[in-house]
């Protein structure tokens, strides 16, 4: 299968060793800007000798970055975390490979992978804050290195939030792919058949469509209390052969308590009549009408 990701390919590279030095990195840098050595010496019990050939091996495949001041120190790379996340979801037989990018957005990237049963499944990992990170990290101060506040707990916080609201969304008949597990930030999940809404090029039937879009935001809204907050048509997939449609992409959802949420379920189907009217050249009521049937006023 061809590795799509240096992660993923650098993983099965590592020795047992070399991954939990790893991890220590990653333990220690929560308490403070850098992991220094001879933490990590204490804290791993092996020889001061080898601890310094696993860093210089994880150093040499830009797992972790130097430093050096007062003490020497390590911090994460972005490809550190990945492949972190990667043993653990290995570890717990969720992932057993990865495979080709499915795509690479803005907020994260998706790739094929496979589980322990070689079915293909779908693994998102979450990128927020990396456009605003390559920007500034060269700035000396970037945020200090806090790791509540690094790259590395954002992105691990935005897949976590979306896990949990999809987890309470789970086997309750909703049209959402199937989660098979989480770590830091990444979601391993089913693969939704079908592609963007903005990728189709006619419905069986359109008007259906819209309706079953509808019905999806009003369960989601009165049974579950959520509103999705991106609902587009990069956020629906639509399957032809079997005329059904799957919501994905939830970081942003929030709960109809939320001060905000009205708004955003307004904007959620004023945006997706007028695209769906618009592109399918079809007449839909207005969006006060559908908002009041959604929150069932
Ligand atoms: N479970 C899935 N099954 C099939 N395709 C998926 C699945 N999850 C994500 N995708 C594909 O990956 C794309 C991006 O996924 P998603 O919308 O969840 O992430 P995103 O945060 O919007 O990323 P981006 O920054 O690209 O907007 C989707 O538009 C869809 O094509
Ligand atoms: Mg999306």
């Amino acid at each position: 299968m061809p590795i799509s990701f240096r992660g993923a390919r650098v993983l099965k590279e590592l020795s047992n060793e070399e991954l939990r030095t790893l991890n220590m990195v990653e333990t220690l840098l929560k308490k403070g800007e850098y992991a220094p050595k001879d933490r990590i010496v204490v804290y791993s019990g092996y020889r001061e000798k080898d601890v310094e050939i696993y860093l210089s091996r994880l150093h040499k495949q830009k797992l972790i970055r130097r430093w050096t001041g007062q003490f020497v120190g390590y911090s994460l790379t972005l490809t550190g975390f990945d492949v972190l996340a990667l043993n653990t979801l290995y570890n717990k037989q969720i992932v057993a490979g990865t495979g080709r990018a499915k795509g690479v957005g803005k907020e994260s990237d998706i790739y094929y992978a496979i589980d322990f049963e070689e079915k293909e499944i779908m693994l998102k990992i979450n990128r927020t804050g990396r456009a605003s990170f390559q920007q500034v990290k060269k700035k000396r101060d970037f945020l200090k290195n806090k790791y509540h506040y690094s790259i590395f707990s954002i992105a691990e916080l935005s897949a976590t939030r979306e896990y949990e609201i999809m987890l309470k969304l789970q086997n309750q008949n909703l049209p959402i792919p199937k989660l098979l597990g989480h770590n830091r930030h990444m979601i391993a999940m089913e693969i939704a058949d079908g592609v963007e809404l903005v990728n189709v090029q006619y419905p069986k039937k359109p008007i259906k469509l819209l309706g079953k879009i509808i019905e999806f935001t009003k369960t989601l809204y009165q049974k579950h209390g959520i509103v999705h907050a991106d609902l587009t048509e990069y956020n629906i997939l639509y399957d032809i052969d079997n005329d059904s449609m799957v919501v994905i992409d939830f970081p942003q959802a929030v709960k109809a308590e939320h001060p905000e949420a009205l708004n955003l379920l307004e904007r959620d189907v004023s945006h997706l009549l007028d695209f769906i009217g618009k592109k399918w050249g079809i007449t839909t009521d207005e969006v006060d009408t559908v908002i009041e049937y959604i929150v069932g006023k």
